[in-house]
């Protein structure tokens, strides 16, 4: 392809991403304040509207429009999406696993019923694409613990998990039925040091860090062998815009794929920050995220991922530590 050809397809893909109009909503939550910070970069501030319960968090102040907003509130939803003028939705806003716990119901109708809304909404205004995050929480004690495949036995035990396994098939059903072109990722927990985590049972290999630094000390609530997948956020955003940008033909996956990057222990991880802050320790005094997290895979299989859109995590253990700490220590 000689080089005009290839200015002007960059100029064509630019003029189309600026006709988008994105609707953030849960975006002063972990994933979405980077989110919306990354889609207002590729697409422009004005174009990605962010959206929330509760305030607009400091990093997005600025940087684009932000809305007062409540997705489980069908009708205002509907009508900022027409007054918007929105085109695209990514929903964020949910209850995730530990929190959930400790309100079964609420947290089912919210993840539920927040996913309803979008999706019937998509499909009543034809908009062109939606996202909606799933989670390993889908797996339960009876699928394989290693490399768990993307089709495999799937039980899960916490109503986080059944609500996100009813949501895929909702988001299945939605592009089958009627073409809502609806995307989503299993993610793994996600380590960040940019917005605070929201209540999962994998937000201590964020805590660690904290703990490393401010007193050299931990102390955890999971086992120290307790082995999850994880992800650094970077990879996590990476993942879900190359998801979101990847034509459609390429995704044949449409309850949610896979995801992974990496897998480590409470024990791992504290030997890794050790590296860079000797005298570190973590203690173990396991509460009722014990069993949550035992009910899940250690690692994950995301081969379908890889081939079908091109995925490739970047960070691993190592790098993300080195990466965390020097962030951390530049706040
Ligand atoms: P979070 O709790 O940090 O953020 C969720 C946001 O949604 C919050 O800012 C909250 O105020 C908002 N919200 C809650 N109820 C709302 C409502 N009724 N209307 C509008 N906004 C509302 O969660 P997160 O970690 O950013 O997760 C985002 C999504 O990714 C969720 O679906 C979660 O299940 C999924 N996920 C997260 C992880 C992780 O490790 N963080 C892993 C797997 C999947
Ligand atoms: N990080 C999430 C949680 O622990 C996984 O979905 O709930």
């Amino acid at each position: 392809m000689v080089e005009t050809d290839v200015l002007c397809l960059q100029s064509e893909s630019v003029q189309h991403m600026k006709k988008e109009k994105i609707l953030v909503i849960g975006a002063s939550g972990q994933i979405g304040v980077e989110l919306t910070l990354a889609l207002r970069k590729m697409y422009g501030g004005s174009q990605v509207i962010a959206s929330d319960l509760r305030e607009e968090n400091e990093l997005l102040k600025g940087t684009g429009p932000y809305v007062s907003l409540d997705v489980m509130n069908k009708e205002m939803l509907h009508v900022q999406i027409l007054r918007q003028n929105i085109t695209q939705v990514y929903l964020l806003a949910a209850m995730l696993s530990a929190t959930g716990e400790k309100n079964p119901p609420l947290a089912w109708h919210l993840n539920m019923q927040s996913l309803l809304n979008v999706l019937d909404i998509a499909k009543e205004e034809k908009l062109s694409k939606v996202y909606w995050p799933s989670s390993i929480a889908v797996f339960g004690p009876t699928s394989p613990k290693v490399d768990c495949p993307q089709h495999t036995i799937i039980e899960p035990t916490t109503v986080y998990g059944i609500s996100k396994y009813a949501g895929e098939f909702w988001c299945n059903y939605f592009f089958q039925r009627y073409g809502v072109d609806v995307r989503s990722l299993r993610y793994p927990g996600l380590i960040s040091y940019k917005s605070a985590p929201g209540g999962g049972t994998t937000d201590y290999a964020i805590d660690i860090f904290l703990g490393a630094k401010e007193k050299k000390q931990y102390a955890c609530y999971l086992k120290e062998d307790t082995k999850l997948p994880m992800m650094y956020m970077p990879d996590a955003i990476r993942a879900t815009i190359e998801l979101m940008e990847a034509p459609a033909e390429k995704i044949k996956v449409r309850t949610s794929y896979n995801l992974s990057a990496m897998s480590f222990s409470p024990s791992d991880i504290t030997s890794e920050i050790q590296k860079h802050i000797p005298g570190f320790k973590s203690t173990y005094s396991p509460d009722s995220r014990q069993s949550i997290a035992e009910s899940w895979p250690q690692s994950i299989d995301d081969h379908e991922a890889r081939a079908h859109w091109g995925w490739n995590h970047q960070f691993d253990l190592e790098k993300m530590t080195i990466d965390m700490l020097a962030n951390l220590n530049a706040l």
